[in-house]
C-alpha cells in the first residue's frame, strides 16, 4: 500500500428521511479505491466502525480485483470467500442466489434477469430472492408489484467451520429504477416503510442491544449462541416469519442424519454480543434463522427450538422498528461496505423476470472469531 500521511477522503453522515431515528451510515467522498494509501485506509476503517455502513458513490469503473483488495484490507490474512465451498451444496438455501466471478472467486454476482456476459460469466440468469420462496405466509400475487417484505434478516456467515466475515462490500453495477414499494411487516403491528425496489435494508445491532432492558442486556452479554450444523441445509424446508426475522417453529428443519457429515468441532458457538473493535460498543449479533441453542453463563442450555426462537425474536424485534431501518436507494456505481459484526441486513423487493439488476458482493471468512464482550 502506498505510504501517505494524509488522506483526501471525507466522511459525511447519510441524510435521514423524515421521521427516521437511524444513527448509522455515512458517505465517504474523495476516495480513489484503485489506489488506497495507508492513510486512506485509516480513514476508511475508522469510518466503517464508527458508522457501520459506508457508501462510496461513482465507482462504476472499480474492478472486481480492487473490490476484493479493499475488502481484504479489513482482514489482511483472510483469503477465502465467506461461505467457502459450502454454497456448492445444492440443498443450501443460498445456492440459487450467488454466482462466482471466475477470475476473482471471492467476488459473487447477485441480481436479477438475463445477463449475456459479465466478468467472464456468459449467458447467466440471475434471480432476485423473493419472499414467497422463504416466508410461511406470502403477499398475494395481485399485491406483489406494489408491496414487499424483508426477505431474510441475516449476518453474512457460513456459521459452520468458518468465522463470520468482518465486512462485506456490495457494489451496484446495474439498477433498474422503478417505483418504490411498500414494505410490510405483516406481523400484526401494522408497521410498514417505503423502500426503493430492491433496496438493501440495514439495522444497527448496537441500537438493538441498547434497546434491551438491563436484565436482557446482562443475559445478552453472558449468553452464547450455538448455530445448527450446515445451517442453510438444515433450515431449507423451514419457513420464515413475515418480518423476515427468524423462522416459524413447525418442526420442518432437516434431521441431522440427513445432513452432510457433521464434525463436532466445526459447530459454531459464538457470543450473543460482539464488540466493536474501534468504539467498544456491544452489538446484539445473532443470525436469527440459523440459531439452534442458547448456552447461559451458568452452563444451562436452552435447547427447545421454539423457545430459543421466541427469546431471540423478542430481543431483536424492537431493533427493526420502521424508524431504525436504513433502506439504501441504490444507484449504479454505489459501493457499500458494512460492518458484518455490527449490523443485520436483508434483501427486499420483487422484480419482473426481465428487469436486469447486477450487483457484486465480496466478503471473506474472518481470520479470527468475532470480539467477545469481555475482549
Ligand atoms: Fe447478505
Amino acid at each position: 500500500m502506498p505510504h501517505s500521511t494524509t488522506s483526501s477522503i471525507t466522511v459525511h453522515r447519510l441524510a435521514r428521511p423524515a421521521g427516521s431515528a437511524i444513527d448509522f451510515g455515512a458517505e465517504l467522498r474523495g476516495a480513489d479505491l484503485e489506489n488506497v494509501t495507508d492513510a486512506d485506509f485509516d480513514v476508511i476503517r475508522t469510518a466503517l466502525y464508527e458508522n457501520n455502513v459506508i457508501l462510496f458513490k461513482y465507482q462504476q469503473s472499480l474492478s472486481p480485483r480492487a473490490q476484493y483488495e479493499l475488502t481484504r484490507l479489513f482482514d489482511p490474512t483472510a483469503t477465502g470467500y465467506g461461505h467457502g465451498k459450502t454454497l456448492d451444496a445444492k440443498r443450501s438455501i443460498l445456492h440459487p442466489d450467488l454466482k462466482t466471478i471466475p477470475h476473482q472467486p471471492q467476488v459473487q454476482v447477485i441480481g436479477n434477469g438475463p445477463v449475456a456476459s459479465f466478468e467472464g460469466l456468459e449467458n447467466i440468469t440471475l434471480k432476485h430472492p423473493h419472499h414467497k420462496t422463504f416466508h410461511k405466509e406470502v403477499i398475494s400475487a395481485e399485491d406483489d408489484r406494489e408491496n414487499t417484505r424483508f426477505y431474510r434478516w441475516h449476518i453474512d456467515a457460513a456459521l459452520y467451520d468458518l468465522e463470520p466475515p468482518k465486512v462485506t462490500s456490495l457494489m451496484a453495477v446495474k439498477v433498474p429504477k422503478t417505483e418504490f414499494q411498500t414494505l410490510r411487516y405483516d406481523d400484526g403491528s401494522n408497521d410498514k416503510i417505503s423502500v426503493s425496489r430492491g433496496s438493501t435494508a440495514f439495522v444497527s445491532s448496537f441500537k438493538m442491544f441498547d434497546l434491551l432492558s438491563d436484565e436482557d442486556k446482562e443475559f445478552a452479554r453472558t449468553t452464547k449462541v450455538q448455530y445448527a450444523p450446515h445451517p442453510y441445509i438444515w433450515m431449507s424446508p423451514a419457513r420464515s416469519r413475515s418480518d423476515g426475522l427468524g423462522l416459524v417453529s413447525d418442526n420442518l428443519e432437516l434431521d441431522f442424519s440427513s445432513l452432510p457429515p457433521i464434525e463436532e468441532e466445526k459447530i459454531k458457538v459464538l457470543p450473543m454480543c460482539w464488540k466493536n473493535p474501534v468504539t467498544g460498543q456491544l452489538a446484539l449479533q445473532i443470525h436469527p434463522s440459523a440459531v439452534q441453542k442458547l448456552i447461559r453463563a451458568d452452563g444451562t442450555v436452552i435447547d427447545d427450538l421454539k423457545e430459543v426462537r421466541e427469546i431471540v425474536h423478542r430481543m431483536q424485534r424492537p431493533g427493526i422498528a420502521p424508524e431504525l431501518v436504513l433502506g439504501i436507494d441504490w444507484e449504479e456505481g454505489d459501493m457499500a461496505i458494512f460492518n458484518n459484526h455490527g449490523v443485520l441486513h436483508t434483501v427486499t423487493g420483487s422484480f419482473l423476470p426481465e428487469e436486469v439488476r447486477i450487483f457484486r458482493q465480496c466478503n471473506m471468512a474472518a481470520s479470527e472469531p468475532p470480539l467477545s464482550p469481555d475482549a
